[in-house]
């Protein structure tokens, strides 16, 4: 297994990171269990998490069973979205913080977080409130650094510039959406991860299931989550991401490899990206996404594929320069 060394931490991740959204939900715990140890086989050290996974199943799930190597493992998890009906059930107030994160210590099993991500934005908190607890949190030792998920790359690079004006604990790697239908990371996500050495862990790096080869323009899946969850099939509704998934499919079949390992492997050869996050209902379906690190992404291969997308227009609109 290759370890990258995550932004300015030092703390040396796989090259892989699993996320455990579907542990408890569309993976039972004996499913779970054996996709978290067959990723431990393997050498992946490292496990994503969040308070709200399938109401804390999730988290209750993965600490059984980092139970027995808890000192070897990177962990996260995250906090902001509603845990319940009440009007502070969420957010990233001081108060919803320090109460959540002591449920997800006690799920996971653990007295410390590697990493805890704010899960997204909470425009009813001033940004000094929320970092202020955060790095509280890192003072105690009950988180080691704050990062970020879902922000705009002017948040980030707002509460940058709080942290360090403030001496606080600073985010020390984000969490984007980033797949070859959803490009947006690229513009500026990713350049300032590189400009600040952010750790670079990103979501969804087959589309929810899209890039698989099981979606094409006028092809469904029996079972899938675009369309068993509104959200998701609102997400990749539109009509020109299944045409580039079909032509994505047929470019990897062309190759003679799984569509799903060529779409983790080309998140993974953007070069701020340190560990995609991949996610899976079944062994049968993790396989092909753990080939991702055996598999030579060269730059043709990377620059081949990401001509079957639109890249976004640049932040400037001078696009007549790109
Ligand atoms: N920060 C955030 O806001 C955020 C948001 C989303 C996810 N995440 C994290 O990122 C992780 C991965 O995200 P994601 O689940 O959205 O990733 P993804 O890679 O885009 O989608 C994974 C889904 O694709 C389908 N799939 C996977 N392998 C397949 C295969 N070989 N053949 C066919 N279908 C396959 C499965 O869904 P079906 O079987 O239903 O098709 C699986 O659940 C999550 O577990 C979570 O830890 C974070």
């Amino acid at each position: 297994m290759e370890y990258r060394t995550l932004g300015r931490t030092g703390i040396q991740v796989s090259r892989l990171c699993l996320g455990t959204m579907s542990f408890g939900g569309t993976a039972d715990e004996e499913t779970s269990a054996a996709m978290f140890w067959r990723c431990r086989e393997l050498g992946v050290n490292f496990f994503d998490t969040a308070n709200v996974y399938n109401e804390g199943r999730s988290e209750e799930i993965l600490g059984r069973l980092i139970k027995s190597c808890r000192d070897e493992v990177v962990l996260t998890s995250k906090v902001c979205q509603p845990v319940g009906t009440g009007a502070n059930d969420r957010g990233l107030s001081r108060r919803h913080i320090m109460l959540e994160v002591e449920k997800s210590l006690k799920r996971l099993n653990t007295d410390r977080l590697d990493l805890y991500f704010v899960h997204h934005f909470d425009s009813h908190t001033a940004m000094e409130e929320t970092l202020r607890a955060l790095d509280d949190l890192q003072r105690q030792g009950k988180i080691l650094h704050p990062a970020v998920s879902n922000w705009a790359a002017w948040q980030i690079a707002k509460a940058l510039g709080i942290s360090a004006k403030d001496s606080l604990a600073r985010f020390e790697c984000i969490q984007p959406m980033y797949n070859l239908v959803k490009r947006q990371a690229e513009v500026e996500l990713l350049p300032l991860a590189a400009s600040e050495q952010l750790g670079v862990i990103p979501y969804s790096p087959l589309g929810g299931g899209l890039l698989t080869g099981k979606y094409g323009a006028g092809r469904r899946p029996a079972q899938g989550r675009l369309i068993e969850q509104q959200m998701y099939g609102r997400r990749y509704g539109d009509s020109r991401y299944y045409e580039i998934a079909d032509r994505f499919s047929a470019y990897a079949c062309e190759r003679g490899v799984h569509p799903a390992t060529l779409a983790v492997a080309w998140v993974m050869s953007h070069p701020a990206v340190t560990a995609p996050i991949i996610g899976a209902r079944s062994i049968e379906q993790l396989e092909p996404l753990l080939a991702a690190l055996q598999l030579n992404m060269t730059p043709e291969w990377r620059e081949e594929i990401s001509q079957l997308s639109d890249a976004p227009p640049p932040a400037t609109d001078r696009s007549e320069e790109a």
